[in-house]
């Protein structure tokens, strides 16, 4: 498949079938946003979901917290971001356009009979073609900048650029409130916010977005095993919610490349239709932001080591995931075409964990009340495996199943006269139609019961 062509599939499927919308569209939108409709939710809910369960409720040592969104501005005077967060910055002579330095094309400078001037190059604007000489780029600070307060002079405050932040603000709370036994972790899923110059490729580089991040804090020894402890849980999720370990690359950041806070950082990798880029992030951070707030807190942020009785600053791993990568992940590594009975169609492979919905129940003609009431009574059963079970009676049924094929529901059940005992032998079964091959057969409500929950563990 034309891989190009694929993105625009799944950016069509995503807004046909209500996954995702450009944001504020009838105003012709606004870039870097994007909203998610009702499947949408669902799928990101069920990701969240998962994450929660694999990263956090899974281990004995792990506790979440729900920070804010806005924070004293001195959190990020003190963990480098008002100084540091910048990405370099360059605009086109000729179209005023903005770049991110490190993006655009750049090429051999030519003197005016053509000959190539050597060690000088000049950069390609995307917007206009023009060339423009290269310069040092201008640093562009990533945080959105507002006030809190009704007056004139109101203070500055960011919109927080990561999560990560308001879990180091709630480190004493957790260790005072909960008194944990060390080490543990803190993890927290929120939005984050960055005036990305050049937001792009759908919800790939967005400037609203969620991040799902775990800080873990542990001994300074402990921390080469505790990296590689949640590198597996991150490989773990990965297989999870369906990405192939094929598409899957894990990128040792060279130290230039790694945030101010970071001693080593894997990137996972993803194929994308528009290249392999970071999907995730796992950093180990030392006791850089302890340690900064510390200082510049007055407050101890220490912890007594139970052996020697000294007083140490906790290092730390962090695990960090996009929401919204995952799900662009996700969706394109469910996203099928194939042919069923000659005809083409397109579906989602999406794990019945994640898929927004997990069973369709149908009856196969929707002006007759019996097999509607019987279809009722069936999916009202179902729902005490998982309330997420649709119903549909509208157009014929291969409509119905081609619909949630692209919603990516892993089945669809159909109640008919057999079911009502048209046929003795078949009264009380029903259809289980396979997404995946579109397979039936003819189960009883409770066997199709025991096959959505097992479905799910
Ligand atoms: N606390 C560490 C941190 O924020 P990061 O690599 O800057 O590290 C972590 O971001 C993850 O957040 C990324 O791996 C990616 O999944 C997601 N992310 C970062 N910037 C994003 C953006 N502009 N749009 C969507 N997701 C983004």
């Amino acid at each position: 498949m034309n891989e190009i062509t694929l993105m625009e599939k799944i950016i069509s499927l995503a807004k046909r079938r209500g996954f995702i919308f450009p944001g504020s569209e009838i105003y012709g939108g606004l870039a870097g946003t994007y909203d998610y409709g009702p499947f949408g939710v669902a799928l990101k809910n069920n990701l969240k979901d998962l994450w929660w369960r694999m990263f956090v409720d899974e281990h004995d040592d792990m506790y979440g917290v729900d920070a804010t969104i806005l924070m004293n501005p001195k959190v990020w005077e003190t963990s480098g971001h008002i100084s540091g967060f910048t990405d370099p910055l360059i605009e086109c002579e000729k179209c005023k356009h903005r770049f991110r330095a490190d993006h655009v094309q750049t090429k051999p400078k030519k003197d005016e009979e053509g000959n190539i001037l050597k060690g000088e190059e000049v950069w390609v604007c995307e917007h206009c073609g023009a060339k423009n000489d290269t310069k040092d780029p201008q640093q562009f600070n990533m945080m959105f900048k507002t006030h809190a307060g009704a007056s004139e002079d109101a203070s500055t405050v960011y919109l927080r650029p990561e999560t990560a932040a308001g879990i180091f603000m709630n480190y004493k709370n957790i260790i005072d409130s909960i008194h944990p036994k060390f080490p543990f972790g803190i993890a927290q899923i929120g939005k984050a916010f960055r005036n990305e110059i050049a937001p792009r490729d759908f919800i790939f580089r967005l400037r609203e977005f969620e991040q799902m991040e775990v800080e873990y804090f542990i001994k300074p020894d402990e921390w080469e095993q505790t990296f590689e402890k949640w590198r597996a849980v991150m490989h773990q999720y990965a297989r999870a919610i369906g990405i192939q370990k094929n598409d899957l690359h894990e990128l040792e950041v060279p130290p230039d490349d790694r945030a101010h806070y970071s001693q080593r950082t894997i990137d996972f990798e993803f194929d994308y239709p528009f290249g392999r880029k970071e999907l995730w992030g796992l950093a180990y951070r030392t006791d850089f932001d302890l340690s900064a707030h510390e200082k510049e807190s007055g407050v101890e942020l220490k912890q007594l080591d139970e052996a020697t009785k000294e007083k140490f600053t906790p290092h730390v791993i962090e695990p960090s995931l996009g929401v919204d990568r995952t799900v662009l992940a996700t969706l394109l590594s469910a996203y099928r075409q194939d042919e069923v009975g000659g005809d083409a169609r397109i579906y989602l492979a999406l794990p019945s964990v994640i898929a927004p919905i997990k069973a369709m129940v149908s009856p196969l003609l929707k002006n007759k009340p019996e097999l509607v009431a019987k279809a009722k009574e069936v999916r009202k059963e179902l729902q005490k495996v998982h309330p997420a079970i649709a119903w549909d009676d509208n157009g014929n049924i291969g409509k119905r199943y081609r619909r949630q094929d692209e919603i990516g529901t892993p089945y669809c059940i159909t109640i008919d006269f057999d079911t009502l005992g048209e046929k003795p032998e078949l009264k009380d079964t029903v259809t289980l139609r396979h997404r995946d091959t579109g397979e039936q057969e003819r189960l009883t409500t409770q066997e199709v019961a025991t096959r959505i929950r097992e479905s799910l563990s």
